[in-house]
């Protein structure tokens, strides 16, 4: 987590470009898939559908990543604010080159 506060992409393929964002999918991810994922052609969500076959079985679900549709966020808003408050505590100035 060194430093990553002061990225501009984040994840493997880029697809976040905020520390917000982050937060935001760890905290909606299983509760709102369909803001994440796209659809199969018979309209339901194709969750980790950059995965291959068979991989999905190996995903994690440790919390915030342990909801279902309809439960309430593992973290509020300001406990979004907070986290991201300590991750920038972990900035030590590196800058790349
Ligand atoms: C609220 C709790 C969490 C926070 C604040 C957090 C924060 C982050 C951040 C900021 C990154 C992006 C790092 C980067 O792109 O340089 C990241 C990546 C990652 N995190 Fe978490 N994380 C949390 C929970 C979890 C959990 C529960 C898991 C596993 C079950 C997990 C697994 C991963 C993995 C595998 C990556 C790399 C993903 C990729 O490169 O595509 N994280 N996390």
């Amino acid at each position: 987590m060194r430093n990553t506060a002061t990225r501009e992409a984040f994840f493997h393929n880029g697809v976040f470009t905020s520390l917000r964002d982050v937060l935001h999918f760890y905290n909606e991810r299983d509760l709102y898939p369909e803001r994440y994922y796209p659809r199969n052609p018979d309209g339901s969500v194709h969750r980790f559908d950059d995965l291959p076959p068979g991989y999905p079985d190996n995903i994690d679900h440790d919390p915030p990543l342990d909801r279902k549709p309809g439960a309430e966020p593992a973290l509020s808003e300001p406990e979004i604010d907070d986290l991201i408050a300590f991750l920038e505590t972990l900035n030590d100035g590196y800058i790349a080159p």
